[in-house]
């Protein structure tokens, strides 16, 4: 990144924004083409360190739905004849747009959604590795051949549904759209994806370099808010499989959407993942875990340790040093080096998390470090929060049952094990757990009674392309990230042949 990135933080930002001017698309990708929502209505998407427009969007309806979904059902009966090495061809070729054009997409991502730079710069390495991985597994999908009648050629095909309608949200915008097209794109589907109003410039971005790669039609992106283009396209009679991931009660709304015409989901939605620090743990091991991910992204993950459950024999030394780690994060400009945690992505986001810092005062919890608004030149302009501390919470407390989605940790001690479990285990979410500890019988009984759809033993969140992920309860349906998603993107069908009619 160029050197002007030092000084004072609305200068940086105005330099970055006109800097990253050429390599934003404003306009809706249908059919492969760019072109302007049918009512011709754009919306701004802001920079959250200075709370500053950086572009106007196409503000996407339920015509421009209907027009995408429409050029998605042209291309897929072409795409879904497709044989995997030319899918997988297309989703590396994809790849490489990513990994040639790395900084363009990175500041995008960071001005978008205020990520520091590193974290940005990590991000869209990740969604390249992501089509990467989905080009690597397209060669995988297979039918079977069932020996159940002698008398008959028994088998099996792997089709795609058509057209797939993909939803995203704003906490990581392009390794999003990777982990939603890869699956999509790699089993023959075509896609309509509605990234979220916050954050649409990657999306956008990658539609330019789709553009060359990918037949047209094939992928379209349609920008715009919830209701007005996102609702539409659950309800749109022509798609046939949905994916979401965010709110759990917008994955309810599409869900009942989908009902009406039976149409399968996948949800990731949200969650109040447990870590639990035993008394043999390495603390260190513990404090970085957490940390590592809780204020990584501002707390915007729907997987970030929340709650820690720490026992009361180790409590006050963990206390001690997951305080210190809190201390070493580097709030302030994303654009600025060093930067470890920018603003949270939003003004809503703001405001609510905000508010919790406020319930969990009232609550009787301790603010042990942070619990407001930090005071510098990098940060008066923008959506920032102290990185929060709260401890001495009970599990009933709502800061310990409802996702708050910024970087406020909730420490509960505990000391008898089952009693600790239950605790765990008592919030209606279940995406996620960890714990530290020595003992491998402790870890593999723990991680059994744990009800979350990842556990992880002496590290966090730590999530390489084939691992699945996903939620138990109401954080979700379905798994992502691995070569399973591929079957929640494709349908069965049994073809049952006579082999009796021989004309010898
Ligand atoms: P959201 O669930 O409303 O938005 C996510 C996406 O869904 C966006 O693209 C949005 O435009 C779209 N959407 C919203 N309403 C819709 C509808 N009725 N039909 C179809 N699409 C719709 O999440 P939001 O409002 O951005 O954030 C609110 C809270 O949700 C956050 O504070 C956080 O707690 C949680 N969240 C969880 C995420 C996760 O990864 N689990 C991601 C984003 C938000
Ligand atoms: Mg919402």
């Amino acid at each position: 990144m160029p050197e002007y990135y030092s000084g004072n933080v609305v200068d940086n930002h105005r330099d970055a924004i006109e800097e990253a001017s050429t390599a934003i698309e404003t306009d809706l990708f249908i059919g492969g083409k760019f072109r302007q929502s049918e009512g011709g209505d754009y919306f701004e998407t802001v920079d959250p360190t200075v709370k500053e427009p950086i572009a106007e969007i196409a503000r996407g309806q339920k015509t421009d739905v209907d027009a995408a979904v429409s050029a998605a059902a042209d291309a897929a009966d072409e795409w879904g004849d497709t044989v995997p090495p030319e899918r997988q061809e297309v989703l590396r070729e994809l790849a490489e747009r990513i990994e040639d054009n790395v900084e363009e997409f990175t500041l995008l991502e960071s001005l978008d959604s205020g990520k520091p730079l590193d974290v940005a710069r990590g991000e869209v390495e990740r969604a390249a590795e992501f089509l990467d991985y989905y080009a690597g597994v397209c060669r995988s999908i297979e039918g079977k051949q069932l020996p159940y009648d002698s008398d008959a050629l028994i088998y099996t095909r792997r089709e795609p549904y058509g057209v797939v309608g993909q939803i995203i949200p704003w906490n990581f915008p392009l390794v999003m759209v990777a982990y939603k097209l890869g699956p999509a794109l790699a089993t023959g589907n075509t896609v309509v994806m509605k990234p979220a109003e916050q954050t649409p410039l990657t999306a956008l971005r990658l539609a330019r370099e789709a553009q060359d790669v990918v037949p047209d039609g094939v992928f379209n992106v349609v920008t715009g808010f919830g209701e007005e283009a996102g609702q539409p396209l659950t309800e749109h009679p022509e798609v046939r499989k949905l994916a979401f991931t965010g709110e759990t009660t917008t994955g309810h709304a599409i869900m009942k959407s989908a009902a009406e015409r039976a149409v399968p989901v996948t949800l990731e939605l949200g969650g109040k993942s447990p870590f639990i620090v035993f008394p043999d743990g390495d603390l260190d091991v513990a404090v970085e875990s957490v940390a590592g991910v809780m204020y990584y992204n501002t707390g915007q993950s729907c997987d970030a340790p929340s709650r820690v459950f720490v026992h009361d024999d180790v409590r006050e030394e963990f206390m001690e040093k997951f305080i210190e780690r809190t201390h070493e994060e580097v709030v302030g400009d994303p654009l600025r080096e060093g930067t470890t945690m920018g603003p949270l992505a939003s003004e809503a986001q703001f405001d609510k998390v905000t508010s919790y810092l406020d319930v969990g005062r009232d609550e009787g919890a301790t603010v042990e470090t942070g619990g407001g608004i930090p005071e510098s030149e990098d940060t008066e302009h923008g959506y920032f929060v102290e990185p929060t501390v709260f401890a001495e919470a009970q599990n009933d407390f709502r800061i310990a049952q409802e996702e708050i989605f910024g970087p406020v940790e909730t420490v509960i001690s505990w000391s008898d094990y089952d009693e600790m479990i239950r605790q765990a285990n008592d919030t209606e979410f279940g995406l996620a757990a960890g714990m530290a500890t020595n003992d491998v019988s402790l870890a593999n009984q723990t991680a059994e009674k744990l009800e979350a759809g990842n556990v992880w033993v002496n590290k966090y969140a730590t999530l390489p392309p084939g691992t699945p992920f996903g939620g138990y309860k109401q954080s979700g349906i379905g798994r992502e990230h691995t070569r399973e998603t591929l079957l929640a993107y494709t349908r069965c069908k049994t073809v049952d042949i006579d082999t009796t009619h021989s004309p010898m």
